[in-house]
């Protein structure tokens, strides 16, 4: 697959203008498409936690439904999240200039090699993948953040300084919730933040364009993510859905919140305890949707396995052991799937 020849593949927000239907290559087959009339809508599915109170006396409590939460949904909202309207605010409209861009300008970042640290591209891996997903996306490395702001757009010209105070408040929660997933689930509060060794921040910044057949295509097919955790910044334009008891359930975007997932490394760590759910994302006719993912990860010599604490007594070690770049590689090789990656790397036991 990964050496079939290909031409470079076209930005899809500089094709999709007056077209009345999805070109082929973008069309799923029949048994692999959104279903909308299965899509459950229900708002109150996935956990609202406010963490205002985290660093007071309602600590303990808010941890315990942060731990529920990844127990029992692998989702969940925050607000009270300590990032202020301003910063979300302007990262959403930088993005949306981002993308409004004239091709040419956007183009300067364009490159289809997954292991970039600073691209535009469209779609999943346009380099293996067989049907394409109706996204454009710039994905940046966002930590150390003076190691990579260098390798970032120019244009808008105030992109670095709008997408670095981002970072940095996105960075920010990332470490409180890993303080607090830690603790959930009775280790000590620094134990991911050592697991992940130096640490990296990737974000991605996904733009949906209208579509004109929303029901034969994905923005993005159902996947789990690859880091530890996944803190999800979207505009108010639907399109984020999540499985939950063999349903697909639609999230309806709440302002100033944002959203949390458990990703593949914390699944692993905690040896299976929390799960990293698989979600995706569905476009629509008449709307531009932009989201932006954090996805705070492992440094890529992390050695990532199940934590000591969590194998012991009844219960089994789910994983090898391994080197974060090892798993990181094969989820950019094989393509968003519904077996997620972390299948590789289990143990296998009677
Ligand atoms: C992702 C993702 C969801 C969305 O980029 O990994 O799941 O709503 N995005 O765009
Ligand atoms: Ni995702």
């Amino acid at each position: 697959m990964a050496s079939k020849l290909k031409q470079p593949q076209p930005l899809l927000s500089d094709l999709v203008s007056g077209m009345s239907s999805v070109p082929s290559n973008y069309i799923r087959p029949a048994n692999d498409r959104p279903n909308f009339h299965e899509v459950v809508s229900f708002d109150g599915s996935i956990p609202l936690i406010d963490l205002q109170g985290l660093y007071g006396p309602k600590r303990s409590e808010i941890v315990k439904e942060i731990g529920l939460a990844c127990l029992n949904y692998g989702f969940f909202q925050v607000s009270s999240h300590g990032i202020s309207e301003a910063v979300i605010n302007n990262m959403l409209d930088i993005s949306r200039d981002f993308f409004h861009m004239p091709e040419s300008e956007r183009l300067k970042n364009y490159s289809d090699d997954p292991m970039k640290t600073m691209r535009l591209s469209t779609s999943f891996n346009v380099r293996t993948e067989n049907v394409s997903s109706w996204r454009d996306y710039l994905r940046l490395h966002c930590h150390p953040l003076e190691d990579y702001i260098q390798e970032w757009p120019t244009n808008p010209p105030s992109f670095r300084e709008v997408v670095g105070e981002y970072c940095r408040n996105a960075r920010g929660l990332a470490l409180r919730l890993l303080e607090a997933i830690s603790e959930s689930l009775g280790l000590e509060k620094d134990y991911i933040d050592k697991a992940l060794g130096k640490h990296g921040q990737h974000m991605a910044i996904n733009y949906y364009p209208p579509c004109p057949q929303p029901d034969l295509t994905y923005g993005l097919p159902g996947h789990s993510d690859p880091n530890a955790v996944t803190i999800l910044l979207q505009d108010d334009v639907p399109g984020l859905q999540v499985l939950r008891n063999g349903k697909w359930v639609a999230v309806s975007p709440i302002p100033s919140t944002f959203i949390v997932n458990i990703g593949d490394q914390i699944q692993v760590l905690s040896n299976d305890r929390y799960k990293s759910v698989l979600h995706r994302a569905v476009v629509n006719c008449d709307k531009e949707r932009i989201s932006i993912p954090t996805f705070y990860c492992p440094s890529p010599d992390a050695m990532i396995g199940p934590a000591p604490q969590l194998t012991d007594t009844d219960s089994f070690t789910h994983y090898r052991n391994f080197a974060y770049s090892e798993y990181y590689e094969k989820f950019w090789n094989r393509g968003l799937t519904t077996e997620t990656c972390s299948d590789l790397f289990k143990t296998s036991h009677p």
